[in-house]
């Protein structure tokens, strides 16, 4: 039994990211992030696609050189073929496609999306696998969605917002804060030191398993215009409690949505995905539903959870091993179902 070894790029928006997987195993995963955007306050998609010529050869001879296996050796090469921009997946599918052809191995195209649900299965220790069926939430910059899990290359979505991703709730109400992009990791970090109760924002009502975030933000905008006028250093001297309360308001607004999606499956299994997956207040309470209503939760390795290539890798493995190939005549797809 020959290893399998796989090379897989991500670059679906603003990190350019390659690693080298060993069947299930990660021997390398690199990840060039684009530090140019933070001067926008966003993403600049035709930024993003240049950054990424640049930093995708480097990127993928760091990923082998620290895998220590020659190209020679690779059994398929996988890449992201959406959603994400769309100058950004041209960099890494013509990449993927060109070293296919000159190497003479499979392609094999991978659903981003997918991949930040599938990173579950990453053979790593002190991480279970999920069972099917389960749920998963994905949350990112770009999604919000709950999604039934049937199967590697079964899933449907239950739930998902109908305005902006949970990430730019995150980022946005950063940015009204006058903190620099992205400014999730940083209202969590402030979060961590106030009282989640100080101030109250109330949540949206939506039906169902879905979301909206737009609201949240405009009621964050107005009470932080209210008391600015008020008090010229508001934000400055409440920034903590101020965090702390819409994380808190976030995540409850989470938690809700999760535990009708459980009472509406039976799934009592719960993986989470994707950049805010890393925030430490949605880890710490979805810890707390083991012991309080015997829920099985996942939590990916910290360097899974933001966009990288080895959730890719652990993709195109699973579809290796079903010849799930593409030919070279594949295309990059902005928009893509789960
Ligand atoms: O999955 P990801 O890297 O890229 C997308 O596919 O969107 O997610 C990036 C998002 C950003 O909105 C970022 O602010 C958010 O994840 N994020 C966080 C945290 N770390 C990253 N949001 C809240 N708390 C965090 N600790
Ligand atoms: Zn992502």
């Amino acid at each position: 039994n020959q290893p399998i070894y796989i090379l897989s790029i991500e670059s679906s928006c603003d990190d350019t990211a390659a690693a080298v997987l060993q069947n299930g195993k990660v021997l390398s995963n690199v990840v060039a992030r684009q530090e140019i955007h933070e001067q926008y306050g966003g993403v600049v998609p035709e930024l993003a696609s240049r950054a990424h010529q640049q930093n995708i050869v480097p990127v993928i001879d760091v990923a082998m050189t620290k895998a220590g296996i020659d190209k020679s050796q690779l059994s398929a090469i996988a890449f992201t073929q959406g959603p994400g921009l769309m100058g950004s997946l041209l960099v890494g599918s013509s990449f993927a496609k060109s070293l296919a052809l000159a190497l003479n191995v499979p392609l094999v195209a991978v659903n981003h999306m997918q991949a930040h649900i599938l990173a579950h299965f990453i053979d790593e220790e002190g991480f279970d696998k999920p069972e099917f069926p389960f749920l998963a939430m994905t949350i990112s910059g770009g999604h919000t969605q709950i999604v039934k899990v049937n199967s590697f290359f079964d899933m449907e979505v239950i739930g998902e917002t109908t305005d902006d991703a949970v990430g730019e709730a995150y980022d946005k109400s950063a940015k009204i804060l006058g903190l620099p992009y992205p400014g999730g990791p940083l209202v969590d970090k402030f979060a961590q030191l106030g009282n989640p109760k100080a101030f109250a924002f109330t949540k949206p009502q939506v039906p169902g398993l879905n979301f909206s975030f737009s609201g949240l933000k405009t009621q964050i905008l107005y009470f932080i215009q209210k008391n600015v006028a008020i008090n010229p250093n508001f934000v400055a001297e409440n920034m903590n409690d101020i965090c702390a309360s819409i994380q808190y308001t976030i995540i409850n607004i989470l938690m809700d949505k999760l535990k009708l999606a459980v009472k509406e499956t039976g799934i009592k299994q719960i993986a989470i995905g994707g950049g805010v997956s890393a925030n430490s207040g949605i880890r710490t309470t979805l810890k707390e539903t083991e012991k309080k209503y015997g829920w099985k939760t996942f939590i990916p390795k910290f360097e899974y959870t933001t966009d990288n290539a080895a959730m890719i890798g652990i993709v195109g493995y699973h579809k290796y091993l079903e010849q799930q190939f593409s030919d070279a005549s594949t295309t990059s797809k902005a928009r893509i179902e789960l």
